[in-house]
């Protein structure tokens, strides 16, 4: 047996995160831990990987029994973990973030010319192709994935721990990344795989283990289980994983946008050109592979990105275009942006809030000039009452939450702001399925209200099973817009790719 870990318990202050925890993983497996948010995934990883030190239980590698202190502990005996958050560092360079923290990496000593050879050996080898010269700023995320692993890989790690290693990536980086950590258990290397997304725990797992407040639930293999049986064993109820969308007829265009043209962040132009409007009563769903200007198309209408001078962005029939993000929200706008961490909540704040945070200066929460703490208080337990938000209390960080809590924090907010148009950005991203089916059948029971919404997401599913429409994004525009009862998989596939002719 690679790894024993036997009857983990980890405790934080009003939270049992690990409850007498089991897990075993073999050479050359891929053991894949599911739960829902909060339920103790990634703290038991971080035991693991000596960033938090267990209350009870104990660690065995190949049957010796380990005590680790610390990551470099556990990089010494073969660990490696790719974090659910990056930890690269954005101005350095591929090569420089490997050599960091090498027993050699003595600042202007290490030897980069060799560090550069060994990540291309490795490279060729795992078929990670990454350029060791590039600063790891001008990456896309699935390039900064393979990083990581390279990382792992330059430290010899025969256990691998992948947090959440797909939730960024689009289905094709996934496809890629699926081979190579196939020719890693090959090659004898255990694998602890963590994701919400079923069909990928299906698609590479041998073992699984399911995670709720904690403890270990349950146990099962692909082939004796199915999506519907995980999300139950996760949730402990049946789940819908496709939401039902009655029809509504759509009303009058809310949001109309016209000529709209972004930069990104290299300065070439990101939006070309793009023409669209959303209804009231509708939501228009984004489908394209990340990087064709989904991101700036989001950021322009929210107001947080320039457009150019001859754009239009309407909003309820006023050109918000140069208005900023305050004038925006005022006029109606919702948006939750796919940066949860850096646009949407403000990490020291509490959850009750971070609630509130866009609202405070509404009537709702002040009494006279000051504010209505007990309304505030009110607002918070109602809505983590309602967005099952895992957190001992409304008065905890938002930054001590587990990653899909605060994803869960922001969408309440902005559901709950009642907009007339609502932008959102990957709203489910790292969210449980349980929560998942929440959030889908808020944003449809918004649309049934007449909310027009803009949905941005890469989950191809998510796109075909909550939008009215669906416009396919290539290139900075919109090539094609497809009605919900034609809308088939395979065909916006081709579309994104940029196949129009078929
Ligand atoms: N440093 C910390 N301080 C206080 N509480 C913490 C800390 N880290 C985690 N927790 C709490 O421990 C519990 C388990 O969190 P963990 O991050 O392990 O969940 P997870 O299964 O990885 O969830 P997700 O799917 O959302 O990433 C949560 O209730 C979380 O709020
Ligand atoms: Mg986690």
């Amino acid at each position: 047996m690679l790894l024993e870990m036997k009857g983990i318990t980890k405790r934080f202050p009003g939270v049992l995160a690990n409850d007498g925890i089991d897990l075993e993983v073999e050479e050359g497996q891929v053991h894949t831990l599911l739960g829902e948010n909060g339920a103790g995934k990634s703290t038991l990883m971080k035991i693991l990987f000596g960033l938090y030190q267990q209350d009870e239980g104990e660690v065995l590698l190949r049957g010796k029994p380990l005590s680790i202190g610390s990551p470099s502990e556990a990089i010494d005996v073969g660990i490696g973990m790719v974090h659910q958050h990056f930890m690269l560092v954005p101005t350095l360079t591929v090569a420089e973030n490997v050599a960091l923290g090498l027993k050699s990496g003595r600042g202007a000593l290490t030897d980069l010319d060799a560090v550069s050879k060994r990540i291309n050996e490795i490279s060729e080898a795992h078929g990670l192709s990454v350029d060791p010269s590039v600063e790891v700023w001008r990456m896309a995320v699935g390039e900064r994935q393979r990083v990581e692993i390279i990382k792992a890989l330059y430290r010899d790690a025969t256990l691998l721990v992948l947090d959440e290693p797909t939730a960024v990536l689009t289905p094709q980086e996934v496809d890629d990344l699926f081979v190579i950590l196939r020719r890693m258990t090959d090659e004898g290397r255990g694998l602890i795989f963590i994701s919400h997304k079923l069909h990928e725990v299906m698609a590479l797992s041998d073992e699984i283990t399911v995670l709720r407040n904690g403890a270990v639930t349950g146990h099962t293999r692909p082939s004796e289980t199915s999506r519907e049986q995980l999300a139950e064993m996760m949730v402990g109820r049946s789940v819908k994983l496709v939401p039902d969308r009655p029809h509504v007829t759509a009303g009058e265009p809310r949001l109309v946008i016209k000529n709209l043209e972004v930069k990104g962040d290299r300065g070439t132009m990101a939006v070309e050109g793009l023409n669209l409007d959303v209804c009231g009563g509708e939501i228009v769903g984004i489908a394209g592979v990340s990087g064709n200007g989904q991101k700036e198309l989001a950021e322009a209408v929210a107001g947080l990105r320039r457009a150019e001078g001859s754009s239009h962005i309407m909003l309820n029939d006023v050109d918000v275009a140069q208005l900023d993000t305050r004038k925006r929200r005022d006029l109606g706008l919702g948006y939750v942006s796919e940066e949860r961490m850096t646009d949407g909540a403000i990490g020291e704040f509490s959850v009750s809030e971070n609630l509130i945070l866009v609202d405070h200066g509404s009537e709702k929460f002040t009494k006279g000039k000051f504010l209505d703490f007990k309304a505030i208080r009110e607002q918070g337990e109602t809505l983590v009452k309602k967005f099952a938000v895992k957190t001992p209390s409304i008065d905890t960080p938002v930054s001590s939450l587990s990653g899909g809590n605060i994803q869960k924090v922001i969408l309440a907010r902005e559901l709950t702001a009642k907009p007339s148009v609502m932008v959102v950005a990957q709203p489910t991203r790292g969210v449980d399925i349980g929560s998942a089916e929440y959030i889908h059948s808020q944003l449809i029971a918004q649309r049934d209200v007449g909310t027009a919404t803009l949905l941005i997401s890469e989950d191809l599913d998510e796109v075909i099973g909550l939008s009215d429409r669906i416009a396919v994004m290539f290139e900075g525009e919109i090539v094609a817009i497809i009605p919900s009862e034609e809308a088939e998989r395979d065909k916006i596939g081709l579309l994104m790719a940029g196949v129009f002719d078929s």
